[in-house]
């Protein structure tokens, strides 16, 4: 968000409706760590700049860069849209018509401006798009995502482990990491089969979502659907045990016995399984640990033989299972990247493109 923007609407109110983080400053400490205005130009598939003022588009137009927007469309190597709003006077202005095809000139495609009723109560050409318009031409662009044509297999959320028919053991996982790089493989132009444990989260836009309950039902349904698949995720927090024999009726307390004991028996390991195939896909896993994070993610990516494993820390700090925000620290066998903190949806975002990256780079021939 621009300066004036901000006199608008605030950060707040934005981040809050949109569920993402808002970005504003050039130089904002916490935010240049996590993502700079060259991170955020690389990041993007698209910029679109809606609304864009006479004054926006003449700094465009004359490559001036003073404020976070400005510099990140000079860094920006993806497509740039503008979607002009002013008045209709200062629209037809000759200035701003010569900014406007230098524009042009420069590769920026222009969406609009509509006609109609302004806000300075004149009426003619200088009015925004309907924001409807925007996204549909935004759509339209026959750009293939980077996963264009790659079938991509997800398991999140938890599974439950019954103990009789009303109880069952499970963890804290909400689900919405795995929910969120569902999403995100969707948005990159993959065919995205999600399998999912119970959770409370709205569908996301997915090729085919399939509900389980146990690890056992998620081992079956993953078998069955993974041939085909070229990137398997495991993010499902699955239960490593269960117990042995689930009684058909409710276990009722008895009467003289102070303690009970559940013998548990072990489950299969699904992503292991799955990185042992012959034509194996893809297979990233993740890792959530209370202590020694990277010891156990390293011993993990080896053991199960994973190209990549995302580790997280549980238990005490902020972020991890039952979270909106997480951080992660990404190993794959050469080598490791940490994404900060922030909220799972943009993390989601950072791990797809790492996924995407590498890969890209072990099946060059299958690059888009
Ligand atoms: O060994 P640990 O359970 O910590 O490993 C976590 C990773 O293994 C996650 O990717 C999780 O989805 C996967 N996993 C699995 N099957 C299990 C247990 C864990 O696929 N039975």
């Amino acid at each position: 968000m621009t300066q004036s923007a901000q006199q608008f609407v605030t950060p707040l109110t934005f981040q809050a409706l949109s569920g993402h983080p808002v970005h504003c400053q050039l130089l904002d400490h916490e935010q240049e760590q996590a993502m700079s205005h060259i991170h955020l130009a690389r990041w993007a598939d698209c910029l679109i700049i809606a609304p864009a003022t006479a004054n926006r588009l003449a700094k465009m137009a004359h490559g001036i860069a003073d404020d976070l927007l400005s510099t990140l469309y000079l860094a920006a190597e993806c497509q740039v849209w503008v979607a002009p709003a002013m008045n209709q006077a200062m629209w037809h202005k000759p200035v701003t018509q010569h900014n406007i095809s230098l524009l042009q000139q420069h590769g920026v495609k222009l969406i609009g401006p509509a006609r109609g009723e302004q806000a300075c109560g004149e009426t003619g050409f200088g009015r925004m798009s309907e924001p409807t318009d925007i996204c549909r031409l935004l759509l339209q662009t026959d750009q293939p995502g980077p996963l264009q044509g790659v079938r991509v297999l997800i398991t999140a959320g938890p599974t439950r482990e019954p103990l009789d028919p009303v109880r069952f053991i499970s963890n804290r996982s909400s689900g919405k990491m795995g929910y969120a790089l569902a999403a995100a493989a969707t948005r990159a132009g993959a065919e995205v089969t999600l399998i999912s444990g119970p959770v409370n989260l709205p569908t996301p836009p997915v090729h085919k979502l399939l509900p389980v309950e146990t690890a056992l039902n998620m081992y079956d349904a993953v078998m069955t659907e993974v041939a085909g698949h070229d990137i398997y995720i495991g993010c499902a927090a699955v239960a490593d045990y269960r117990p042995a024999q689930p009684e058909a009726r409710k276990i009722k307390k008895s009467a003289g016995k102070a303690d009970s004991t559940i013998t548990l028996a072990k489950n299969p390991d699904i992503v292991a399984t799955v990185a042992s195939l012959p034509d194996k896909p893809f297979t990233v896993g993740f890792a959530a640990e209370t202590h020694d994070l990277e010891h156990y993610a390293q011993g993990k990516l080896r053991d199960k033989h994973l190209d990549m494993i995302a580790a997280n820390q549980v238990g005490s700090s902020e972020g991890g299972f039952d979270s909106d925000r997480n951080a992660l620290q990404v190993f794959w066998p050469t080598g490791s990247q940490t994404l900060t903190m922030t909220g799972k949806s943009e993390l989601a975002e950072q791990l797809l493109h790492l996924i995407t990256e590498k890969y890209h780079e072990k099946n060059p021939t299958e690059a888009a």
